[in-house]
């Protein structure tokens, strides 16, 4: 790409040129999320690809959001700036082992999270996102038997907060996973008045001494309503983007990973998939409508399915 092109402008005039419209998560860079059209949690990622009326959308975040973007308006271009951009989470749970756990438990029904692949969605009856999981579960009947995955935090604090017993597939987002508890109480101890907030998908002991436990958007939502305060944050530093746009009067810490066993450990509380995006991709994705996001016409007619019925409950 020539240096001296102004990418952010190019990519806003391309936008409007072929009535594209750029969808962002909050994980992504700063820049990203300055020139979206709209951001959001994987949640509000998902109902604004069900309602609008663009031709063209470009999912910035993870291939699972583009799929989910594309279920949800077949009709409609989906762009992805960077097809390998996975998800250790959705990695975690492959279809055919759900398939043969199915069907060793042919009485149970599936609910999965939203982070996972169209052919998971394809053999699940009901979608959550961390925004939702409790109420649509809640909504299922209380001695309905469940088989709930990929993320076994997730799944195991909705088990504590509702009295259920799902049955937990045992992933997890290598980003979250490695949150340190140690940590938090020593920001905690730097920080005495701050509050903590984690992400869903966080080990239950960081869950247990979190304040506020929650997706993306719960943690805006509450320190956009609370003005000045300190905050501990237990996510992908993405958010602090937007949490620190929103809440100019705030102050957040982000929360370190642990350090691994032989001692070097990772430094990085950043999801690498997420930070594929770049604004050179977003322009050569307009540029040339390429690379797009395509289902198999099979498994998207039964992996639209779940979404909707989630959309419905939540
Ligand atoms: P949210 O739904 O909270 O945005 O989470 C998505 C995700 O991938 C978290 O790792
Ligand atoms: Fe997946 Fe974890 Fe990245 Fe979220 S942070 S997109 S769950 S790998």
């Amino acid at each position: 790409i020539d240096k001296s092109i102004d990418l952010k402008a190019e990519i806003r005039r391309m936008c409007k040129e072929k009535d594209a419209i750029i969808l962002a998560h909050y994980y992504t860079i700063g820049d990203i999320q300055d020139i979206a059209d709209f951001i959001g949690d994987s949640l509000a990622l998902a109902r604004k690809a069900a309602e609008t009326d663009a031709k063209v959308m470009v999912m910035c975040g993870v291939h699972f959001m583009a799929e989910t973007c594309k279920l949800l308006s077949e009709d409609k271009i989906v762009l992805c700036p960077d097809l390998t951009a996975g998800c250790s989470l959705a990695d975690s749970c492959k279809a055919e082992d759900l398939k043969k756990y199915k069907e060793e438990h042919p009485e149970y029904k599936v609910i999965s999270y939203v982070n996972t692949t169209a052919a998971v969605k394809a053999l699940t009856d009901c979608v959550v996102t961390s925004g939702n999981a409790k109420k649509v579960i809640d909504s299922f009947p209380k001695d309905e038997k469940l088989i709930f995955g990929p993320d076994y935090n997730l799944g195991n604090y909705i088990n504590s907060v509702t009295g259920r017993n799902m049955l937990l597939w045992n992933g997890g987002c290598h980003v979250h996973e490695k949150f340190s508890v140690e940590e938090i109480i020593k920001l905690k101890k730097e920080h005495p008045d701050a509050i903590v907030m984690a992400h869903l998908e966080c080990k239950a002991p960081i869950l247990a001494i979190a304040d506020i436990k929650g997706s993306t958007a719960t943690m805006l939502k509450y320190a956009q309503a609370n003005g000045k305060h300190e905050y501990i944050i237990a996510t992908e530093a993405g958010i602090l983007h937007e949490l620190e746009r929103t809440c100019p009067e705030a102050t957040f810490y982000p929360v370190p990973p642990e350090v691994s066993e032989g001692g070097l450990g990772c430094s990085c509380n950043e999801c690498e998939y997420m930070k594929k995006n770049s604004l050179e991709k977003i322009y050569n994705t307009l540029k040339y409508g390429w690379p797009e996001v395509v289902v198999d016409s099979k498994i998207a007619k039964d992996a639209v399915k779940p979404i909707e019925k989630m959309l419905s409950l939540s």
